[in-house]
């Protein structure tokens, strides 16, 4: 394990986000799908064209493309989902290096996912587009935890809950925002679906996202479920772009500091693991 060839890309990838976090995409979770091929299939092929033609187009895809090629059995589904507060440049790299770690770490594999904090890939030879997908899923959360609970729970259950409700109501699938909170000065939160499924399956996704925090997050300072179909997150400090996103609301305070922050992904759940592999990875970010 300690040797294996992997490690030593994942470490890459590490330091690199955290010499540079600004600009590198950072790495969170995959999934291998337990759907091997065989040497002579041409499906890698197809899959080298798909995510070629996904960052090919990915600067005029408004953060989201879909694309495939190739004929039966062998034909290979892939698309992209983007933040859209991630420039088109950091959307594009995001979709190379996950294009590249994904087909190291999933060799032989017809289906993959895996997210980053600007981006998710996905590729498999079945038609990924326009259904609601939750499972393979991943928990990741702060491993602070809110000392005092001081009401922490309701300010972020409220602002989520919100975030959903203006998410369906949004042609992105899209919200952020931000709540008071009286011991952390704000809770910040996000929301997002993938904009091939209908607002019904959004609602679906992220309101069963909501009902997972409990169970994954509970007391802890931030937390994310991450889903093929949807995604949410909340945190202590502001983790997204707020000025790409709206008229920023007046600051007269600076932010407090960020709080010392490290994520431990969660293994699989047992839902999943059935019929997924994961690949646990110990992460700690510089914020
Ligand atoms: C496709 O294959 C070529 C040749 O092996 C490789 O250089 C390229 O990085 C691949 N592209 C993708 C998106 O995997
Ligand atoms: C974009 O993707 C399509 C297939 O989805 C492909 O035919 C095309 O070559 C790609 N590149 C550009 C620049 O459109
Ligand atoms: C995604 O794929 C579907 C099915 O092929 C197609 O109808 C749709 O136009 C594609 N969407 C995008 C954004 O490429
Ligand atoms: C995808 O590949 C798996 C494994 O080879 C196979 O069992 C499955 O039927 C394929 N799905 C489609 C839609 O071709
Ligand atoms: C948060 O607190 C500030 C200053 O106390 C106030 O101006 C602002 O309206 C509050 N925001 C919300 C969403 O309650
Ligand atoms: C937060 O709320 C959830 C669901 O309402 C509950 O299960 C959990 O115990 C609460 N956590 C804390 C720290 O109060
Ligand atoms: C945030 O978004 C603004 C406006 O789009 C942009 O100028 C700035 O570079 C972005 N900051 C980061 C850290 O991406
Ligand atoms: C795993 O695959 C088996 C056989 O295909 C299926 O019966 C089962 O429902 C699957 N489980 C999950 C969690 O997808
Ligand atoms: C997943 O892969 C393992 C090891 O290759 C195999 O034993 C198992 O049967 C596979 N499960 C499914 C559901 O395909």
């Amino acid at each position: 394990m300690a040797s294996s060839p992997l490690l030593l890309i994942l470490s890459a990838i590490v330091m690199q986000v955290t010499l540079n976090l600004a600009q590198q995409p950072g790495y969170r979770f995959h999934f291998c799908i337990n759907t091997s091929y065989t040497a002579i299939s041409t499906f890698p092929v197809n899959l080298n064209m798909t995510l070629s033609n996904l960052y090919v187009n990915a600067t005029h895809s408004n953060g989201f493309y879909n694309t495939s090629t190739g004929q039966n059995p062998d034909k290979a589904y892939g698309l992209f989902h983007c933040r859209p507060y991630t420039s088109p440049e950091l959307c594009r790299s995001c979709i190379k290096v996950a294009s590249e770690l994904i087909t190291s770490l999933c060799p032989q594999q017809k289906e993959a996912i895996t997210w980053y904090d600007e981006c998710m890939l996905r590729f498999s030879n079945r038609s990924i587009f326009s259904d609601l997908e939750e499972i393979p899923k991943a928990y990741l959360w702060n491993v602070n935890d809110i000392k005092n609970s001081g009401g922490f729970n309701e300010t972020m259950t409220g602002l989520m809950n919100s975030l959903v409700a203006q998410a369906v109501s949004s042609r992105k699938l899209f919200a952020a925002g931000v709540e008071n909170d009286t011991i952390f000065s704000s809770i910040y939160g996000l929301v997002q679906c993938t904009p091939d499924i209908s607002t019904r399956d959004c609602r679906t996704c992220l309101t069963r996202s909501l009902s997972d925090i409990p169970k994954c997050c509970n007391g802890k300072r931030g937390g994310r479920v991450l889903k093929p179909s949807c995604i949410i997150r909340y945190e202590t400090f502001p983790f997204y772009n707020t000025t790409a996103l709206l008229p920023p609301p007046p600051a007269p305070t600076l932010p407090p500091p960020p709080p010392g922050t490290s994520f431990a992904p969660m293994p699989p759940t047992p839902a999943a693991s059935a019929n997924y592999t994961g690949k646990p990875i110990s992460f700690s970010s510089v914020r």
